[in-house]
């Protein structure tokens, strides 16, 4: 099946959707190229807001060819010089104009692809098209001469509303049922990124004619799941403590629950005794920081905790474990609740006493309690507790177990 992304990508500027301002800067500019200053137009903003696209969907609008050149090209002078070469001379048969684009220069990295930003920037000196260079952060050092040499232009990240109008066109094309609240829920989620929104619309309704508001649920929980699984594998299976301690940073679950993922799956991965324990000293220290942060709303700890967690943990290794393995959510949350259902019941026993006694619940859950499953193991004596207290079920039930 064929990707949404592509089947749906902008066939013209008018398709790009919520990017009008920047859209007309960069038409101008490769339209009027001749009376530009600059010879190139750096694009830059975050992912899936159109970039790429709008290159392509303005070049087929004016009938311009795009010669697309991998920023990793340049590593390899001649191979470029050769590429960009022959096609600055070559005077295009059919198209109006030429436009060359670098796609995504994130990807060279300073010192090593100095020779491959230095070959960009002489590409933009000698051009006689516009050149066009994509980035999500342009703002990096390494990039500074090719920003001063550079008309800067920024795609915003996309609001919900834009997405959902993305959304829309292709729930009409491809005639899917659906609840425009659900369809904007599904929007907002993707953080401006029309991508990932595109990309989960279509997971969602896959093979379906249908969204539903289940789909959508499961959605969430898998992500959730997802994005904790890999920050997991990011702390047990590195040393680096640069890589470890980000790996919470886009996880939304609270940190309970990363306390309690890392606690039912870090046997499995540190098998080594020494290493464990050293590991489990961690998370037991951020757990004292966190219930600190509970009692005192100390929330500068949170800062502490997350380094315990992540490079604390990580550095309690001196290898990584090579086996893969499963990571599985906590069977603990499920005996905590247990534990508090059965204390519920006590609970409400003791307040029942409380109120025929006169006295208070704590003085009873204390003094008590622990005689009254002995007292009911009698039987007469069981019926008379019962009746007098007007015990539910529920209440008798659990008497019965803890006498038994
Ligand atoms: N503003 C938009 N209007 C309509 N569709 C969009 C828009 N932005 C993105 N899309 C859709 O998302 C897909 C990805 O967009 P595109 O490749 O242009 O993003 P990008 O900004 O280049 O992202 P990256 O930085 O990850 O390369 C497109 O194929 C298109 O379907
Ligand atoms: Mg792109």
């Amino acid at each position: 099946m064929q990707p949404y992304t592509h089947k749906y990508t902008a066939k013209s500027a008018k398709d790009i959707i919520g990017q009008d301002e920047v859209i007309a800067k960069l038409r101008n500019f490769i339209a009027n190229f001749s009376n530009e200053k600059k010879n190139s137009a750096l694009i830059y903003g975050s992912s899936g807001t159109g970039k790429t696209s709008s290159v392509y969907a303005i070049a087929n609008e004016l009938g311009y060819e795009v010669i697309e050149v991998n920023a990793s090209e340049f590593r390899n002078a001649e191979q470029i010089n050769l590429k960009v070469g022959n096609a600055m001379k070559q005077r295009s048969l059919f198209a109006s104009g030429k436009i060359i684009l670098v796609d995504e220069i994130d990807g060279l990295s300073g010192h090593q692809d100095r020779g491959g930003i230095q070959a960009i920037t002489k590409l933009i000196e000698i051009s006689t098209y516009p050149v066009i260079l994509t980035a999500t952060n342009p703002f990096d050092n390494k990039f500074s001469s090719l920003r001063s040499k550079s008309a800067m232009m920024e795609f915003k990240p996309l609001d919900h509303l834009s997405i959902f109008n993305i959304l829309k066109v292709i729930c009409g094309n491809e005639k899917i049922k659906h609840d425009d609240e659900l369809l904007k829920a599904l929007a907002r989620r993707a953080g401006g990124d029309a991508r990932a929104a595109i990309n989960d619309f279509q997971s969602l309704t896959q093979g379906k004619k249908e969204m539903t508001k289940e789909s959508l649920e499961e959605l969430s929980g898998r992500e959730k799941t997802e994005n904790i699984m890999s920050a997991l594998n990011r702390i047990f299976k590195t040393t680096d403590l640069k890589i470890a301690i980000s790996a919470f940073d886009n996880v939304d679950e609270d940190l309970d629950q990363q306390l309690l993922w890392i606690d039912e799956n870090l046997p499995k991965e540190y098998t080594n005794p020494k290493e464990l324990a050293k590991a489990y000293e961690m998370l037991s220290k951020a757990d004292v920081f966190s219930r600190r942060i509970r009692r005192w709303q100390h929330y500068r700890f949170l800062i502490y905790i997350n380094a315990l967690i992540t490079a604390g943990i990580a550095s309690a290794k001196k290898e990584k474990n090579k086996n893969l393995v499963e990571y599985k959510p906590t069977g603990r949350i499920l005996k905590l609740w247990w534990a508090n259902q059965r204390n519920a019941k006590k609970k409400a026993i003791a307040e029942k006493i409380a109120l025929k006694t006169h006295s208070s619940k704590k003085d009873i859950l204390k003094s008590t309690m622990p005689y009254i499953p002995i007292m009911f193991r009698n039987k007469e004596m069981g019926k008379s507790i019962v009746k007098e207290l007007e015990l539910e079920e529920e209440e008798v039930g659990w008497l019965k177990k803890m006498s038994a």
